[in-house]
């Protein structure tokens, strides 16, 4: 007789057909699907009870994440608190920064001096050693919720480190787990490949291929020779990497980060980026989710333009990730503060203004990669710029290359014979504070200060969810050491990774310094836009013409109320024409506007709410 149906099994028949279709399209195989099913089922036994509380109000309230309530850091465990234990102990000061969702940079066993920052994991259910244990990570995933703040993890599913169990058989000839990876006796196909597929990392890995001596054959390595592609043709590869999804997922994870996803299928003759099949195992994994972790979200990493970001939605009956990364937008500003121009800027808020409200982005200024320049140079052309030349120009500006510049980043992969660079640096040091500081120029510094507050200001208008890149908050400069460290000199991603400065953090109680103007100035921001409607994700947002184009004008109007944001990208005072009957308060002052006219300072920012 049929008993009463569990949660699993009910989810698992909403899904199980549609499952079924993908999993058997791409790998047709009936027994490694029923191994798959059953393995979900046993993750799902192990799932915490407090895990599937979670799961079930989640479920009942699916737009949880899609408000205006969360506020987002991401850190590396090291750097900020020493390891997982630490970052327990240093719960209140995030709360502080009124941060509810926590992004720990990649912590899984990795090789030292090898770990692309931890993008090589060589053991999926391992924590690196002096970070912690998985029982650290439980009890601060635990403590986490306790304090209603989500957790997010990298999963890196392209590849897996050389030094992982199945790389190790692999090398040592092993086919059933050379099968796992792309192993090639001669260079014949990897030579096809290579005319079709970019490069990563054109000048610190070059190439898609490493040449493994000892085992006499070429390895796929997209990214780092250390860094093995896997071989999702191997339904093998697929449903381990589920199961230690699942496995990471157990432990507390809210926000799964689906690390360079656009890469995971390989195709001769395409340039291996965004295949279809990559869409048919997202979809998989994000069913998989549903029917054993309904409550954890994935955000796609997918670092590309966006007609190629946006696709990774999904539709609405077949969602793909519940998050994307801004990250043209992102870019886009960085070339508005270069330039003092917004007219790139606006037509990009324009698209994004006009997609689905449910989509949701996560919008940001920095994070731990370098800045490419993936602008819309087709948009740009008219204005007479080309794409070499206007990235030469971007990192000229930004480094400080040019005499007046006050950027202070450095060049990533700076590439000689296409001329193609990327950039780094943190928020400050590219704002100027470092400059300004350094130089002693107390107005050089107030302005700089004004533009990364101006700069968060804007991340706060965007709908979605603002992530801080720790440090940020208290206006942390470039970190230079890792110059003399053998390990990190050739990757100049390591100079916005630096040790989080809590002596720097014990600045921010003193008035007027730095630290102090921009932790209370971010955290009024933030006050803000939780407290209002308006900042919800279901406004309606649209740009306006400001009749000048070093100012952004954008409107977002929800529940009755009207905000008009002012974004000044140039050093000098503007004003502002809004139609002669707004009125409202300046909510950053708190001033009151009246006859339309509105004057920003250098580098400022106004949020006019309408009344
Ligand atoms: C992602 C990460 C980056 C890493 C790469 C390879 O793009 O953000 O830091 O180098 O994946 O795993």
């Amino acid at each position: 007789m049929a008993g009463k149906k569990s949660t699993f099994q009910k989810r698992l028949e909403k899904h199980h057909d549609e499952l079924r279709w993908l999993y058997m399209e791409l790998y047709g195989n009936d027994d490694m699907f029923a191994e798959l099913c059953s393995q979900m089922y046993e993750y799902d036994k192990q799932r915490s009870q407090q895990l599937k509380k979670m799961d079930e109000s989640r479920e009942k309230e699916p737009d949880w994440y899609k408000k205006n309530d969360i506020l987002g850091m991401m850190m590396y465990i090291d750097n900020y608190a020493g390891n997982l234990k630490g970052v327990k102990e240093k719960l209140d000061y995030l709360e502080e920064c009124q941060v509810n969702y926590i992004h720990l940079m990649p912590f899984l066993d990795t090789p030292k001096g090898r770990s692309d920052g931890g993008y090589a994991v060589s053991d999926f259910r391992k924590v690196q050693p002096q970070l912690g244990t998985m029982e650290d990570l439980e009890s601060l995933t635990q403590a986490c919720h306790e304090r209603g703040m989500n957790v997010c993890m990298d999963f890196v599913m392209n590849h897996t480190s050389e030094d992982h169990e199945w790389a190790v058989r692999a090398r040592r000839g092993e086919g059933e787990y050379m099968s796992r990876y792309f192993f090639f006796h001669d260079y014949s196909i990897p030579s096809q490949y290579e005319k079709t597929v970019p490069q990563v990392f054109p000048t610190t890995a070059p190439g898609n291929f490493t040449w493994l001596q000892e085992a006499g054959h070429f390895v796929m390595t997209t990214f780092y020779p250390y860094q093995w592609d896997l071989n999702y043709r191997n339904p093998r590869v697929f449903n381990e990497m589920v199961y230690n999804f699942l496995f990471l997922a157990n432990k507390g994870i809210d926000v799964m980060r689906i690390d360079a996803v656009p890469y995971i299928w390989k195709e001769l003759g395409t340039n291996c980026r965004n295949l279809p099949q990559v869409h048919t195992i997202v979809r998989m994994i994000r069913m998989i989710c549903e029917v054993v972790c309904p409550g954890v979200l994935l955000l796609g990493e997918v670092v590309m333009e966006p007609e190629k970001v946006v696709p990774y939605f999904g539709t609405v009956e077949k969602p793909e990730c519940h998050m994307l990364y801004n990250v043209t937008t992102m870019a886009s500003t960085w070339h508005t503060v270069a330039t003092g121009d917004t007219r790139l800027l606006k037509l990009q808020m324009d698209i994004v203004s006009r997609l689905p409200k449910e989509y949701v982005f996560l919008n940001y200024l920095r994070c731990h990669d370098d800045i490419g320049w993936g602008l819309d140079y087709g948009f740009l052309k008219q204005f007479g710029m080309g794409e070499v030349s206007h990235k030469k120009y971007l990192n000229d500006f930004l480094t400080g290359a040019i005499p007046e510049a006050f950027g202070r980043g450095e060049l990533y992969n700076s590439d000689p014979t296409s001329g193609d660079a990327r950039l780094c640096g943190t928020t400050a040091s590219l704002c100027g504070i470092e400059k300004a500081a350094y130089e002693r120029n107390d107005e050089a510094l107030a302005q700089a200060v004004r533009l990364d507050l101006m700069l968060h200001a804007y991340m706060l208008t965007q709908s979605g969810i603002p992530v801080i890149y720790s440090g940020d908050e208290i206006g942390q400069e470039n970190d230079y050491t890792y110059h003399e460290e053998p390990d990190r000199w050739g990757d100049s991603r390591y100079l916005h990774r630096g040790k989080f400065r809590w002596d720097l953090e014990e600045k921010r109680k003193e008035k007027g310094s730095v630290q102090e103007k921009l932790f209370t100035g971010i955290g009024k921001l933030e006050d803000i836009r939780k407290s209002l409607p308006v900042f919800h994700t279901d406004a309606d947002v649209h740009t306006i013409d400001t009749q000048d184009h070093a100012v952004l004008g954008i409107v977002r109007e929800n529940a009755g109320q009207k905000l008009t944001a002012l974004f000044n990208f140039s050093a000098y005072e503007k004003t502002v024409r809004l139609e002669a009957d707004s009125s409202g308060t300046e909510l950053i002052s708190g001033e009151k506007l009246e006859g339309g006219e509105v004057r920003i300072e250098g580098y400022g920012a106004c949020w006019l709410l309408e009344e």
